[in-house]
């Protein structure tokens, strides 16, 4: 071997040993740090030589056997947060929502419906009028709610379609006649039964539109010629064109959305296990096609939530569990002992949640993590990394550990977290609480954090507070930074999918000098990065 090779192997078997003292994997770091609970901001990690460009980067996630995502990323089960809406769009970018339990049963039910029945592009609620409104009463209100068109269905009392009004006659001219003087009667309006749709109505839609040249709204009706919903031919352009997005929906084997639900464990008026209330919501949430049932509370590692999940487990054996919270190795072994596949980990970390302050208990979550990721190999589960995550960076850090993260804060601004959105001082806000705030165990969540729900009227300790976050947005964008980083740390670290990050990862502990350091400083910001 000629000589300079050898240096060259030399130098760099001393440059790699010279590395990985300094940057070291799970296995040497975390233990040599096991006095110190470390969480995101404590660490960092080092960059690898890399081939892989971040925009080729891969992050589908196994989280149980019949659960498979195209993002790792996970909105949380907070009433200001998940609800159908929010669901729809997590899995239409490729996540999972969990839609959270704090409302009756049956709303939960629909909510779960919404989302598996969700069609892409559909506008299931279109705005209708009615035969004997003037054009004058249509005018108004379009003015009023300030709708960006002017084509209606018209459709009788009963919901069946009469036929369409469309824009050329919305007009200040005809302001005095009826709708149904002024309509384009049933028999001539273009319609397509539901049934007609199959499997795909984006491609029926499409295909639509392309055989019927200038027609740009196409109504669907059930077979009583009930009007059923509507596509435009502009969503289907703009769905068609996301297609060859990197980061496709996140569906079931029969091409629904995914969706999960979480539940407590529900106890009776005896203080008992709730177990026949329990089986038949979660039969209903199955019934209904739910991908995952959450068994969410503050703390997992109980004999109610470990008798929950191993009657849910028995009950429904193929519906993956997702249980916690837990920052144990022996937490983690005790729910999938008991059936659970997917363990939620964060006891504190939340940006509303104040469990440590108050009651002194909780660990950062970086530490929980790597203790509970290793007895979760042991048990072939997976881990998600539940609270905490302020920046795209701590995403990428919870992936050298977790196969998914679970994000409250990060979303409760968009626009698809319920709620209204209030203006202080001329910016504009929406609340976001803690499920432990009074107010929000109030309204039903208190079992997460072991009271009975009439306990609310008494004193209890509240762990978390109600707050207020910056809106943001559709999800989308929100979720289109998030994921950018997440690439970004992998094209560093020379990973090309999610298990390589989790193999190539190395840390390094940080100072708060050289946290200080990893911010912009020393310049007047006049543009934040995103
Ligand atoms: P982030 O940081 O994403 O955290 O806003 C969301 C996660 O925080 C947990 N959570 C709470 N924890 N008291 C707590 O101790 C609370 O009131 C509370 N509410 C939510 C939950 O795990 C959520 O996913």
């Amino acid at each position: 071997m000629p000589r300079r090779a050898l240096n060259g192997m030399a130098n760099s078997n001393a440059a790699n040993a010279l590395d990985s003292e300094f940057y070291q994997q799970a296995e040497r770091f975390f233990p040599n740090q096991s006095g110190t609970a470390l969480t995101y901001d404590d660490v960092t990690l080092a960059t690898l030589y890399s081939e892989i460009l971040p925009r080729d980067t891969q992050l589908d996630t196994k989280l149980a056997e019949s659960l498979q995502l195209n993002i790792p990323v996970i909105s949380s089960d907070m009433d200001t947060v998940t609800e159908g809406r929010m669901a729809i769009a997590m899995a239409l970018n490729g996540g999972l929502g969990l839609i959270h339990y704090n409302m009756p049963e049956r709303q939960q039910l629909q909510e779960v419906d919404r989302v598996k029945n969700h069609v892409h592009g559909l506008i299931q609620e279109p705005i209708k009028v009615s035969p004997d409104q003037f054009i004058s009463d249509v005018l108004a209100r379009i003015e009023e709610k300030r709708f960006a068109f002017s084509t209606f269905p018209v459709v009788d009392e009963q919901g069946r379609l009469l036929g369409l009004l469309s824009s050329s006659v919305v007009k200040p001219r005809y302001a005095k006649r009826k709708v149904s003087e002024a309509l384009t009667p049933r028999d001539q309006v273009f319609t397509l039964t539901e049934r007609k749709l199959g499997k795909n109505p984006i491609a029926a839609a499409d295909k639509f539109f392309n055989d019927h040249p200038g027609i740009h709204k196409l109504l669907v009706v059930d077979d009583e010629d009930r009007l059923r919903g509507l596509f435009t031919m502009s969503d289907i352009e703009r769905i068609t064109q996301e297609r060859a997005a990197q980061f496709k929906p996140a569906r079931d084997a029969q091409f629904r959305l995914v969706c999960g639900a979480a539940v407590s464990a529900t106890r009776n008026a005896f203080g008992e296990l709730d177990r026949d209330r329990i089986l038949t919501h979660v039969g209903g949430l199955v019934e209904r096609g739910l991908d995952t049932v959450a068994v969410s509370t503050a703390h997992g590692h109980t004999k109610g939530v470990g008798e929950t999940v191993r009657m849910l487990h028995d009950a429904f054996p193929k519906l993956p569990i997702i249980a916690g919270n837990v920052t144990s190795a022996a937490g983690v072994t005790f729910l999938a002992d008991c059936g659970a596949s997917i363990i939620k980990v964060g006891q504190g970390p939340g940006s509303i949640c104040t469990t440590r302050v108050v009651a002194g208990v909780g660990i950062p979550q970086l530490t929980a993590l790597y203790v509970c990721s290793r007895a979760a190999a042991e048990k072939k589960v997976t881990v998600l990394a539940d609270g905490g995550i302020t920046k795209s960076g701590d995403i990428v850090k919870a992936l050298t550990l977790a196969h998914g993260v679970i994000c409250g804060g990060m979303l409760a601004g968009c626009a698809e977290a319920p709620g209204e959105i209030l203006e202080i001082g001329g910016k504009p806000y929406k609340q976001y609480r803690g499920m432990g705030s009074l107010a929000a165990m109030k309204a039903g969540s208190a079992a997460r954090y072991g009271h009975a729900t009439g306990d609310t009227a008494r004193k209890v300790a509240a762990e978390g507070v109600e707050a207020l976050k910056e809106v943001a947005g559709p999800l989308e964008r929100t979720l289109a930074t998030l994921i950018g980083g997440i690439q970004s740390g992998m094209g560093y670290l020379g990973a090309a999918n999610l298990p390589e990050l989790r193999k190539r990862a190395r840390y390094i502990r940080v100072s708060p000098a050289g946290m200080k350091e990893a911010g912009a400083h020393d310049v007047v910001e006049v543009k934040t990065g995103n």
